[in-house]
Parts: C-alpha cells; sequence; structure tokens
C-alpha cells in the first residue's frame, strides 16, 4: 500500500473507519466486502495481489473509456443549468452475458477522488453473474471536471456549488439509463456499489432512484452518522484508538500522553519554537492545533487504512516504541510521523488548501462532533462543528447545513422500513 502525502491534513474527522464501520447493505446478491473506494483527501492505492480484470483486460481489449456529456444542473432550468462537461466511465464487456439474456450490469460508483478502474471486487464477481462492469467517475474529480479546468471549478462557490451528492446521484443515474437504451439492455438489472462516501452515494442511489438501481451494495457507508441520535458515541475515534491499543500499549500511551505535553510546551513563551524545530514543521507553528490536527490525520488515516502489507499502525508503533530508551515523548512522535510520512526535510503542517473537492463536499459535515473521546487516546474530539463552519465560511464564504442529508435521504427513519424494502427488491 502506499500513501500519498501530499494532500491536506485537516480532515481526518471525516474520514471514516473502512472495514469496522457501519457495514450498510442494501443489497439484492450475496457478497462479501468489496474493495473500498478512496476516502478524504488521503487517497490510497492498494498494491493489488492479482493482476485485477481491467489491467488484464486492456490487453485483450476489454476495457473500453467513454465520455458521457453530462448536464451540469439537473434540478433547476437556469441557463447556466444547461451548461454540461464531460464525464468518464469505462467498461469492461468481458464477462457480460449480453441484453439478450438480461445479463446484469454492475455499475461501481465515483467517489471523492479519480475514477477507479479496477473495481476488483466487481472483477471478481462479474463472472458468475455474467455482469457488465461499468465504472464512473464522480463529478469534480479525475478528468470529470466541468467549467472547462480545475481552476475554474474549484475557484469559488459559485462553481463549486454544482458538486453534491445529489447533483452526483442524478448523473449516475442519467448515464445508467442512456447507457442501458444504447446496449438494448432494458431487461439488465442494474446493481450499484460503492465504499465509504461512495457506498453511500450507492444506497442514495437506490434510495432516490429504485426504478434505476435494482440492489445497491454499500460497504463502510456511514449513513447514520449524520443523525445525532443515532452515531454511536463511541465511534471513530474509539476505533481508531483500540487499533493502536492492540498493537501496542506502550505506543498507546505515550500518545495518549503527548497531548498535555504538546500544550505544556506550548504554553511556554518560545513553545511553539521548540515543536517547530522538534517536529521539523516546514512553516514556524503558529499554533499548536496545526500540530495536533496534524498528528489526528495520521492517527486515522494509519487506522483507517491499516492493511496489509504495510499495516502503517504498526509502522508507526515500531518507531515510537523502538526510539532509543531515552526518547521523550515528542522525540518518539516525531519518529512516528517520519515513519508514516517517509523522511523528508520538513513536514508541511498547515491547514490544507482546499483545492480538493472533499473540502466543499463537507459543508455537509458528518454528525461526528458529539463523538465521546474518553477512554481513547485522543483529549479532546477532533472535530468541532462550530470551528468547521467557521473553516467553511472563511473558505468559501458558506455555511454547512449539517442536518439537510437527513432531509434528503433520511436518517435513521430509513434505516429500518427502506432497509427490509431494499432486501427484498427484485428477485
Ligand atoms: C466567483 O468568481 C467569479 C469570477 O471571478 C465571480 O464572477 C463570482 O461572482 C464569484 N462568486 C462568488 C460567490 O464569489
Ligand atoms: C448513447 O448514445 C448516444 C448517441 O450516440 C450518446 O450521445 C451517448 O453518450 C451514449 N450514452 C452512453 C452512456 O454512452
Ligand atoms: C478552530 O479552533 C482552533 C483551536 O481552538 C483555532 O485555533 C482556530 O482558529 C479555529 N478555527 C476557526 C476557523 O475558527
Amino acid at each position: 500500500m502506499t500513501i500519498t502525502t501530499s494532500s491536506p491534513q485537516n480532515i481526518s474527522v471525516l474520514l471514516f473507519l473502512s472495514s469496522v464501520f457501519f457495514l450498510f447493505i442494501s443489497i439484492c446478491i450475496a457478497g462479501a466486502t468489496p474493495r473500498l473506494s478512496a476516502i478524504g483527501i488521503a487517497h490510497v492505492e492498494y498494491i493489488l495481489s492479482s493482476i485485477s480484470c481491467f489491467l488484464a483486460s486492456t490487453s485483450a481489449g476489454y476495457y473500453e473509456e467513454f465520455f458521457y456529456t453530462q448536464t451540469l444542473d439537473h434540478f433547476n432550468y437556469r441557463p447556466e443549468s444547461y451548461e454540461t462537461f464531460q464525464q468518464k466511465y469505462v467498461i469492461n464487456f468481458k464477462n457480460w452475458g449480453g441484453a439478450d439474456d438480461g445479463a446484469p450490469i454492475f455499475v461501481y460508483l465515483g467517489g471523492e477522488a479519480e475514477i477507479d478502474e479496477d473495481p476488483g471486487f466487481l472483477c471478481d464477481n462479474a463472472p458468475q453473474f455474467k455482469a457488465l462492469i461499468v465504472s464512473i467517475e464522480h463529478r469534480y474529480y479525475g478528468e470529470s471536471i466541468p467549467f472547462g479546468s480545475r481552476e475554474e471549478a474549484y475557484q469559488n462557490a459559485s462553481t463549486l456549488g454544482y458538486l453534491n451528492s445529489a447533483q452526483a446521484l442524478a448523473d449516475y443515474a442519467e448515464i445508467i439509463i442512456s447507457l442501458k437504451k444504447n446496449l438494448s439492455a432494458d431487461s439488465s438489472p442494474v446493481i450499484v456499489f460503492g465504499g465509504s462516501y461512495a457506498g453511500m452515494l450507492a444506497s442514495w442511489l437506490r434510495l432516490k432512484y429504485p426504478h434505476i438501481a435494482h440492489g445497491a451494495l454499500a460497504s463502510s457507508a456511514p449513513v447514520l452518522y449524520f443523525d445525532d441520535n443515532v452515531a454511536p458515541k463511541n465511534g471513530y475515534w474509539s476505533i481508531v484508538s483500540k487499533n493502536y491499543l492492540e498493537t501496542s500499549k506502550f505506543c498507546y500511551n505515550v500518545i495518549k500522553q503527548s497531548w498535555s505535553v504538546i500544550d505544556s510546551i506550548a504554553s511556554r513563551e518560545n513553545g511553539l519554537a521548540i515543536l517547530s524545530k522538534k517536529f521539523k514543521t516546514c512553516y514556524p507553528l503558529s499554533k499548536s492545533s496545526d500540530l495536533k490536527r496534524y498528528l489526528h490525520s495520521i492517527y486515522a488515516k494509519s487506522a483507517q487504512y491499516d492493511s496489509p502489507p504495510e499495516y502503517p499502525v504498526t509502522v508507526i508503533c515500531n518507531a515510537i516504541v523502538g526510539a532509543p530508551t531515552e526518547s521523550d515523548y515528542l522525540s518518539r512522535l516525531q519518529l512516528g510521523v517520519a515513519a508514516f510520512k517517509g523522511k523528508k526535510n520538513c513536514y508541511d503542517m498547515r491547514r490544507g488548501e482546499g483545492k480538493h473537492g472533499w473540502y466543499w463536499q463537507m459543508v455537509m459535515p458528518i454528525g461526528i462532533g458529539h463523538e465521546e473521546v474518553k477512554d481513547t487516546m485522543f483529549k479532546e474530539s477532533p472535530f468541532d462543528l462550530k470551528n468547521f463552519s467557521s473553516f467553511c465560511q472563511s473558505r468559501y464564504n458558506v455555511t454547512p447545513r449539517p442536518h439537510w442529508i437527513l432531509n434528503e435521504y433520511g436518517g435513521k427513519q430509513h434505516s429500518k422500513p427502506h432497509l427490509s424494502w431494499l432486501l427484498t427488491a427484485r428477485t
């Protein structure tokens, strides 16, 4: 596993814990956990243990790339809504049983990253179901950028306003319908798949467009995490902590105690300079919260993607535990950072520039502000809605609507009655 480290660090709070999170399954076929899409800004690429079907099929000519002329704004009739952009999708025809046999279409929904041309889980299962595999890129990511360029598209709220889950679902609906028509595949059922944010999209697509998505498999999709009453009090940060505790109690304790060490140094007259030097920051720290946010994000990412062959939590803890015996807490942490990020001349801990769409998309913040952090290795909840709101204000001049997602897609109300409805759909 390689971890791209160029991304901003301040959104760790909204990284979802991949494998231990809600496995919200709304599905009509049997299945195991699909491979997860990258979540948050941390783009994690998995080293494939086997040759993927798309890679394997490229040479054999099974893999094809397309662009669909997509409508910018599906939901009103203002002239600018009719602008279009090119949305990328790829198809693997290799296993498809064909329209005449009504063979299914598996659609892998893009999340907040460039298109995944290798949805391994779908590839693994396509032969058995004789399924067509389609992977669609999410608007504003990869090559599917409106307004002609990334710079334009990400300019400000006027252009970013079209980046939201409802528009993305409508994009997917439109492409699926058009594709079925072009393939004369009217009788082919469509099963949508996704993990994490894209997993939420999969379940929401099934809810909002049941005539298009006949089934959905949503993996690690925290659809209930928007709801104050349902989201677990001991959620994300507890599980991150547990992962560390199980890896090494010593490592866990060093981290747990380091927060007050950081605070106490920061409160000294030249404390920030000491911390900057200790942690080799590229720019002098102007507040200790930047350092703490950076560390939070490293612990979150390492735990969220704590998979073989690298096991980043183990990598970090080995560095913390294996430090020379006389090392103090902060030196140990620094070694942990270096082990995770790689040895660098300096580490950039400034809050990111927000060029990535996920910043904007978090205007729909996931409700984890109320999470408790007692019995964890964290001192305070790294997510604070008020603070986050002021961040959105200062960066985009918009205020989050934290509960809109619940109005739009339902929260705990949809989970029970609709889940059974989802399960009984189309047999
Ligand atoms: C975004 O930028 C464009 C071009 O500079 C400008 O016309 C528009 O008013 C801006 N919108 C906002 C919300 O600032
Ligand atoms: C279906 O065919 C039309 C006409 O050629 C084309 O414009 C459209 O992009 C195709 N749809 C898809 C999803 O490829
Ligand atoms: C968020 O909180 C931190 C630490 O309390 C503070 O330094 C920062 O200025 C706050 N950010 C915003 C946007 O309010």
